[in-house]
Parts: C-alpha cells; structure tokens; sequence
C-alpha cells in the first residue's frame, strides 16, 4: 500500500511543528498578489510639463488620493490604471494612497513595491494611517466590511496629505473611471471656488434621505441637523468625492465627522458604517456635480443577486459600491454585464495551476 503510507507520512508532516516552521519562513511576498506592469502612458504634446522629480507641492498637479490594502489591492491598481488609460496628461497627476501602517495587511512597504512595480513612472506617495485614530470611534454597524477603519481615512486626508495639497479627488478602490479625471478635477475646482463649498460631489436628490438615519435620530430632533444648510440635504456617496483641504482645515472637519462617530457609539443614530457622518456634516452644503462622475452601486445588494445596469446618462466613472466585487464574480465565473467594463483595466495575474499540478502528479 505505497499511497496509503505516502499520505500518512505527508499527513504527519503538516500536522508536526516541522510544517508551521516551514510556512512560516515563506516570505510574505511570496503569498502577494501579482500585477502585470502597466502599459506606460505618456503626456499629450498640449500637457505642461513639470521636473521629472516634482514634489507634491508642484502647483501643475491634480491629485488624487485612495486607500491601498491587501483585499482591495486589486482594484486599486485597476482604478489608478483607467485613469492613466484615459487622461491626456498623465504626468501630471500624484496619486496619494493611505495605507494601514503595520496591521493585518503586513508592511505597507509591500504594498507601494508592488504599485512601483505594476507603474514604474506612477508619482505617488503612501501615507501609513494610525487605525487607532479610529478604532475608538468606530461601533459595529451592520455589515463587517465597512468598518474597516481605512474607510474612515477619507477624513483624515486633509491632515494626512501635505499642506501645499490644497485640493485632492479621494476615490474608492471599486471605480474605474473611463473619462479625462482633468475633467472632473477642473469642473470641481470651478464650483468649489463659486459656492465657498468644502466637498464636491454628485448628489442624488431622489434617494429617500430618511432611511440613513435610524428612527431614534429622527425622533430625537435629527432634522435640526440640517436646519440652516444651503439647500434641501441630499443624499451623496462619499466614494467619489472632491475635496477642498484649505477649507477642510480651516474649518476643522475632522473633528465635525468624528463628533457624530462619537455620538453613533452612544446612541445608534445609523446602520451603514463611514458614509452617514459625512452626511451628517455635509448634506445640504455639498457642491452637485455631474452624476457621469458616480455611476454607483454596481456592486448590488449581495455577491449573487441581481446584476445592476448602468444608469441612463453619460458615463464617466464607474463604481462598483455594494457587496458584489467585479474581480470576485468574475473569478467565480458568473461576472455580470457591467464587470465586463471592469475586466480591460484588470492587471492581476491569476496564481498559476502549477502547483496544484504538481501536487496532483505527486498522488499516483
Ligand atoms: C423614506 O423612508 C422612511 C424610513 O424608512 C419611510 O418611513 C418613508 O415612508 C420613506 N419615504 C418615501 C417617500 O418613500
Ligand atoms: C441577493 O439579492 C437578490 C436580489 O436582490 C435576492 O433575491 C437574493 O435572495 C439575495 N441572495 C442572498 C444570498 O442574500
């Protein structure tokens, strides 16, 4: 019986601390995700040019901000890759990414080798966020996954990013944006600039504002809340935002969308997790801009259920907000018909068959 006495002994050797001492020598990168190097893009001849060794600080910049972690990697990299893909001057953006310093996710180190590796021109900074900031602040919500603290480092950016950044687009790591992000980053600027507004972003008027919000919030004088603010608050999604730092930190912010994180831990005034104190503080205030700059909820409510279309209108930005990933429904083989827009701006390399051949081969 060789084969039974062959598993005995590979069932021995896992189970033994000689296995555990052996896994735990493979170096982390080892189990690393891998990229394909992005294809370079170059400036239009109607771009300025700036030195190849600009700092952050260098005026000519649009910058734009997103978070980088292990889980979302992936659409990061697919994100940061749309944008080259389709601006004229791509040497004129600085990408700046918030990234959990040490934590669950290993060195951050890691994760900016791999963006080297995968935009080896790219210019970007990664910035290591302290969860404890957070930590405290956060109560348990609803669903898991938005209370990873990263989601809150959207207001912290202004704090976090050099006080020269005077304006940055923050995006989540689930959008591609298949447009010129000139154009958003120029069309914001404009209207921050008329309306003395903190935050622009495009706003959804029609969504029934009422249900961000518990029953309690409401029956303890929630509408007060918003009593006094420019116009009717509406609902808006914070996974595209631009934002005006000057303003942000002048007008202390953080400080406004950490006092309701703090009110939430006392009484639940909400059920989602970072999206609902940003209304809180900007809802009525927020500069509208074009819905082409946040076609959301691609995602959908679950990873299986019905796929989402794309709304009516011009498309600039495509986000995959809710439970269902492009990548994850592909990889399961059932992608609907809107992850087959995300698919082109894709780099992952799917982890070879080799070594599960390889173990096949060894059972005869
Ligand atoms: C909005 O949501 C609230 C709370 O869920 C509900 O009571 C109300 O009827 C809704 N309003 C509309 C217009 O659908
Ligand atoms: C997923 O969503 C669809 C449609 O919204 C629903 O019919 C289905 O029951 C949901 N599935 C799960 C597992 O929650």
């Amino acid at each position: 019986m060789p084969s039974s006495s062959f598993f005995f002994l590979l069932l021995l050797f896992y189970a033994s601390p000689v296995a555990s001492f052996f896994s735990g020598l493979l170096p982390a990168a080892a189990d690393a995700p891998r990229f394909a190097e992005s294809p370079h893009f170059r400036n239009g001849d109607d771009c300025s040019s700036s030195a190849a060794d600009a700092s952050a600080c260098d005026p000519s910049f649009i910058h734009i901000a997103m978070t980088l972690d292990s889980h979302y990697l992936r659409g990061s990299v697919a994100a940061v890759h749309s944008i080259l893909k389709h601006t004229s001057c791509p040497d004129s953006l600085f990408f700046h990414f918030v990234a959990v310093a040490g934590g669950r996710d290993g060195p951050l180190d890691l994760l900016a080798s791999t963006v080297r590796s995968v935009f080896p021109s790219l210019r970007f900074d990664v910035y290591p966020f302290r969860e404890e900031l957070v930590s405290g602040l956060i109560s348990s919500s609803v669903r898991q996954a938005l209370e990873n603290p990263l989601n809150y480092a959207r207001a912290y950016l202004a704090d976090l990013l050099e006080p020269c950044v005077y304006r940055v687009i923050y995006l989540d790591s689930d959008v591609v944006v298949v447009d010129d992000v000139r154009r958003l980053w120029d069309d914001a600027a404009a209207r921050l600039a008329s309306a003395a507004a903190v935050v622009a972003a495009p706003e959804y008027c029609h969504a029934n504002f009422t249900r961000y919000f518990t029953p309690t919030f409401w029956a303890d004088g929630g509408a007060r809340v918003f009593a006094g603010r420019r116009r009717r608050p509406c609902y808006f999604n914070t996974g595209v935002m631009v934002m005006d730092l000057r303003r942000w930190r002048a007008g202390g912010y953080r400080r406004r969308v950490e006092r309701w994180m703090g009110v939430q831990r006392e009484r639940r005034i909400y059920e989602l997790g970072s999206l609902p104190p940003f209304l809180l503080v900007f809802a009525g205030e927020v500069e509208g801009l074009d819905h082409r700059w946040n076609q959301h909820g691609l995602g959908g409510d679950n990873l299986t259920g019905e796929c989402r279309r794309l709304h009516p209108g011009p498309v600039s930005l495509m986000h995959w907000s809710g439970k269902g990933k492009p990548w994850d429904r592909l990889d399961a083989g059932n992608p609907c018909p809107v992850d087959n827009l995300w698919e082109p701006y894709d780099l992952y390399i799917r982890p070879s068959s080799g070594a599960d051949a390889s173990i096949l081969s060894w059972s005869w």
